[in-house]
């Protein structure tokens, strides 16, 4: 099946350069009159930064043994609003930075249950980069993205950015009818993210929101005998064609991109919960159907979470949000809806590992 999208590649636009083999820092192509609030957070593309293929790790998941009441990180004082009854939450009065550990294993098992969980008023773009890492750290070990910008000296800081000129999605629907693409951010990986932070640096007054799809309720609203025939089935999930885009305009590829084989109904290791894995951004097709039968397969999979208005949520940013969702049992899409000549939508992406993903047998 032909994927719609590149979703990592459409963030840290790198304009096509056929002087590609520079080291580049967004904040030399704005120049002195740069308007970045945070501009050690702008992204630098540094083309002999190679990375070695991953190697398997041992992944500990926090939000097993947490503690369901999430006294240590509801705290007094404390609010939590749902955002819609099946997803979605947010939290305002709990200082992530400040969270104890039994706090972080209690966040990673309420982000698993709720799916996408916003913290307003948080003090990740004040802290020392290295010390946001360090919290993330603290739920796998950090991705680096093959392809995307990062601030210097922090490859592990995924940084999606478009810059108050960035023409590039003003162009974007001459040949596209939306900027919609959902993804589960590097599915191809064989042990993909988990509990994975976004935080806003600077975003559109209105506009530039987050759309979430919740992918438990995606596999629960299929009928028994679809869930039944779904189990034991394997999907590929490809970066080549996210490294070949980037390598077209002139980008890095920092690491050899993989395929990796994963479940199409994967569980989830704290909650139990099963969860359809497939996402337009790269899974390809499904392992031992005929062309025709796997394109028709996962067509109607990726329809179902795209047009599930009632499983998903939508997120808006303010300053001072850090976003938090649980790759593993949901897809996600950037809404490119605002003028990109009025503003910069300016984010920072902390994006730990987790278990390579398993499936449990089907139960009636
Ligand atoms: C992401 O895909 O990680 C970023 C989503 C966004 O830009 O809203």
């Amino acid at each position: 099946m032909a994927p719609s999208a590149q979703p990592d590649d459409a963030k840290s636009s790198l304009p096509s350069n056929p002087d590609h083999l520079k080291f580049k820092r967004q904040i030399e192509i704005e120049g002195p009159n740069s308007t970045a609030k945070d501009p050690h957070y702008l992204p630098t593309w540094n083309p002999t930064q190679k990375y070695p293929p991953l190697e398997p790790f041992e992944y500990v998941e926090r939000g097993k043994d947490a503690d369901p009441s999430f006294k240590d990180l509801l705290l007094e004082g404390s609010t939590l609003e749902d955002i819609t009854p099946s997803m979605g939450s947010e939290i305002h009065g709990v200082q992530l930075s400040k969270l104890t550990n039994a706090g972080k294993d209690q966040l990673a098992l309420l982000v698993a249950q709720r799916k996408v969980v916003a913290f307003r008023d948080q003090d990740f773009t004040e802290l020392p980069i290295k010390q946001a890492l360090d919290f993330g750290g603290y739920f796998g070990r950090h991705h680096i993205h093959p392809t995307s910008g990062s601030p210097e000296g922090y490859p592990e800081m995924h940084i999606v950015h478009r810059g108050p000129h960035d023409t590039t999605f003003d162009t974007l629907f001459e040949n596209r009818l939306t900027s919609t693409s959902w993804h589960s951010d590097v599915s191809n990986e064989k042990q993909p993210p988990g509990i994975t932070f976004l935080y806003a640096l600077e975003t559109p007054k209105v506009g530039g929101d987050t759309g979430f799809a919740n992918l438990a309720e995606a596999y629960n609203r299929l009928s028994p005998a679809i869930k039944e025939r779904l189990h034991g089935l394997e999907a590929v999930h490809s970066g080549f064609e996210q490294a070949e885009g980037s390598r077209k305009k002139g980008g890095v590829v920092r690491r050899e991109p993989v395929a990796s084989v994963h479940p199409l109904v994967r569980t989830h290791p704290a909650t139990g919960e099963k969860a359809l894995f497939v996402n337009t951004g790269f899974t390809r097709n499904i392992v031992g159907l005929k062309k025709e039968e796997s394109d028709a397969l996962l067509k109607f999979l990726l329809d179902h979470i795209s047009n599930g208005g009632d499983f998903q949520a939508r997120v808006s940013w303010k300053p001072r949000t850090v976003v938090v969702w649980d790759n593993r049992v949901t897809s996600h899409t950037a809404l490119l809806d605002w003028s990109s000549a009025a503003s910069r939508r300016h984010l920072a992406r902390i994006t730990p590992q987790a278990e390579q993903p398993y499936e449990t047998p089907y139960v009636k």
